[in-house]
């Protein structure tokens, strides 16, 4: 998604249809590293492809493992083993999932084949403890720099130097089971005899040892397992290569939709296909939490299907440590419960992306909900009194993610309030195209999306303003022109009369009129640059000027009012088209202005031209435009008039941008 400031969710009212998960980050991201430990060449599919996958593989790439694309699939030549650079600096942005194992793979690299390895993060990761993991592998022998706050990242392995197998090796448990992966992952790169690895403290997350156990066995290694308190790596291990590896839906953002087919899909169900009955991932149990607050699910081996059970939902007390990312959503559907909700043994949230169990009590109060947290759990009560809110993400994908969910707001009460979502491009850590999936299974009411319309006389930089305000906003656009223009160049080649009003509209429903990226297809062709031309300019104005194709086009138009919202440029939009548009802005240049915009546009194109002739032009234009019976030219009255002669496109952009927010009750 284009990165925005901000993102308004307007009130949400129903859900349906089917989501294709993107790829786990957990899984995405130990196949990658085991793929890149192993002897041979592994075709990972579905790989999820993200911020934390990115610095992934931008690691591997950095320690000389063979990383590319075939097609769909991600291609690691392994480096068996045997490290190709001795020296390398790795930025690991904010994934745990990287810097963990990592940290514990490098460091015993290092310490058996030499060399100086350093890792980092953004500002946050330097915050998220590592000191535990650093601790064990110091305990074994590692050479380990602090380069920053002690326990922390950054860090350097160093090597070489012996390490001490005999005794087990001891990691705490209770922080964070990333650790206890991280030496699962790197000990059997030396496991010449047994190693034993014994946790100290109660073992949290439990699910994603499952998947870290489950994952070396598919890479060679029967790590034996005492409980959840001792673990084996076998004498002999050896990394090899499954050959090609596909890749489980992420569980963790399934639960969103879990939870919105619970919330809103009161007809047909939401179906989630990449997660299922079969999935390894412990945070497919998340569908038992959904179950018990109401939802009606029904799972296959990797697809899920979700409608509306309980209504409203039902408030749970629920132990949340084998669900831990998950459990978020949760927080967020309470809002919707007969009553409270808590969720304990969560303490692990305070050293995720952001402290959350700190992040959602402030953000859910933001929506005027009672929150109380403690140490490790929250209770959320129910919400009455819905306020608009502008909810901070705190670079943490689930935050934005969980909080989507509050734009079903409308569904009980009488007042529906938008969400806005801050920074939302954070979700791009596991699910970069998040919203625009959401956005394809929910149903909003026509009224409640949008629109800001942008009307005034031609060549008044309507269309770049459109764009603009377009792009900072995350909205659709709609360049109605584009519609008359292309309704011009069909009419000619169908060789109409252009002054026949009635024979052209007839043509407008059989047009086979695509919008894709930016672009106008007729039936297969791409007329984009077409439509541009002068010509069909002309031709344009000749159609547009009779009611009947002003009528055929009319429903067209309307249908581009989608979610989020919608710019739309062209004479009409704010009177006859949306007339209830919450912003109208009439553009009005000057004559003498707009003959100088139109005459730098051609000379840039090569094209001669004369900008007292343009300007001559221009005027009799305008007077045609506003004198003709059909949509003449207008301002609609509550329309704001943004006379932009003087002013840059950004000053433009940020004037009406100004208004917009105004108007926002955030
Ligand atoms: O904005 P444009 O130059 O692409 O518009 C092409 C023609 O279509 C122009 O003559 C005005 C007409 N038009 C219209 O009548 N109503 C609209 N909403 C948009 C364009």
């Amino acid at each position: 998604m284009f990165k925005i400031p901000f993102l308004d969710l307007p009130p949400l009212r129903g859900a349906a249809g089917t989501v294709r998960l993107p790829g786990s980050k957990s899984i995405s991201n130990r196949v990658l590293l085991l793929a890149a430990l192993s002897e041979g060449r592994t075709v990972v599919r579905d790989l999820l492809a993200s911020d934390d996958t990115a610095v992934m593989l931008d690691a591997l790439r950095a320690l000389g493992c063979g990383v590319w694309r075939e097609g769909e699939a991600v291609v690691i030549d392994g480096l068996g083993g045997r490290l190709r650079a001795r020296e390398a600096q790795l930025f690991l942005g904010n994934a745990g999932t990287a810097m963990r194992p990592l940290t514990a793979a490098l460091a015993v690299l290092a310490a058996t084949q030499g060399g100086s390895f350093e890792v980092s993060g953004v500002p946050r990761m330097h915050e998220r403890p590592i000191g535990d993991l650093v601790d064990a592998l110091r305990g074994l022998g590692c050479a380990i720099d602090d380069l920053g706050n002690p326990g922390y990242p950054p860090l350097r392995l160093r090597g070489p130097s012996a390490l001490a197998l005999d005794a087990p090796v001891r990691v705490r448990g209770d922080v964070s089971s990333q650790f206890l992966t991280a030496l699962l992952l790197a000990l059997p790169l030396v496991a010449a005899q047994d190693i034993r690895i014994e946790v100290i403290g109660e073992l949290i997350s439990k699910p994603y040892i499952e998947i870290t156990l489950a994952l070396l066995a598919r890479f060679g290694i029967a790590v034996k397992r005492e409980g959840w308190q001792a673990f084996v790596i076998p004498a002999g291990s050896r990394y090899r290569s499954p050959g090609e590896v596909f890749v489980e839906g992420d569980a963790s953002s399934a639960s969103y939709f879990v939870g919105l087919g619970a919330i809103a899909a009161t007809d047909a169900p939401i179906r989630i296909e990449g997660v299922g009955s079969e999935s390894l991932q412990g945070d497919v149990r998340f569908i038992e939490a959904a179950a018990a607050m109401g939802a009606d699910v029904k799972a296959g081996p990797n697809w899920l299907e979700v409608r509306r059970g309980a209504w409203p939902l039902k408030g749970i007390t629920l132990d949340c440590n084998h669900i831990p990312d998950a459990a978020m959503t949760l927080t967020v559907m309470a809002l919707y419960a007969d009553g409270p909700t808590t969720l304990t043994n969560i303490a692990s949230w305070r050293v995720k992306e952001t402290d959350r169990i700190a992040a959602m009590a402030t953000e859910l109060r933001k929506l005027g909900a009672t929150v109380d947290e403690g140490p490790d759990w929250i209770r959320v009560e129910p919400l009455q009194g819905w306020q608009a809110a502008s909810i901070h993400t705190y670079d943490d994908h689930r935050v934005a993610m969980c909080f989507s969910l509050a734009a079903f707001n409308g569904l009980v009460t009488e007042r529906p309030q938008p969400v806005r979502i801050l920074e939302p491009h954070c979700v791009a850590k596991t699910f970069p195209d998040y919203f625009e999936t959401l956005f394809g299974v929910v149903t909003a009411r026509a009224a409640d999306i949008p629109v800001i319309t942008i009307d005034g006389p031609t060549a008044s930089g309507k269309g770049t303003l459109a764009d603009e305000v377009g792009k900072a906003l995350g909205f659709g656009v709609l360049d109605s022109g584009a519609l008359y223009r292309v309704t011009g160049l069909a009419a000619r080649r169908a060789g109409l009369d252009l002054d026949d009003g009635r024979a052209v509209a007839a043509l407008v429903p059989t047009l086979q009129l695509a919008f894709r990226d930016g672009h106008v297809f007729l039936g297969q062709e791409d007329v984009s640059a077409r439509l541009r031309a002068e010509a069909t300019g002309l031709l344009a104005s000749q159609v547009a000027a009779h009611a009947e194709v002003r009528q055929a086009l009319h429903q067209l138009q309307l249908d581009f009012r989608r979610l989020p919202g919608l710019v739309a440029d062209g004479r009409d939009m704010g009177t006859a088209i949306f007339p209830d548009a919450a912003l109208k802005v009439f553009l009005t240049a000057s004559a003498a202005t707009r003959a100088e915009r139109r005459h730098k546009q051609l000379i840039s194109k090569g094209i001669s031209a004369n900008i007292e002739s343009l300007r001559e032009d221009l005027e009799a234009r305008d007077e045609r435009d506003k004198n003709r019976s059909a949509s003449p030219l207008t301002p609609a009255q509550d329309a704001l008039l943004l006379d932009n002669s003087n002013l840059s496109i950004e000053e433009s952009v940020t004037q009406v941008l100004g208004w917009w927010q105004q108007r926002r009750p955030f």
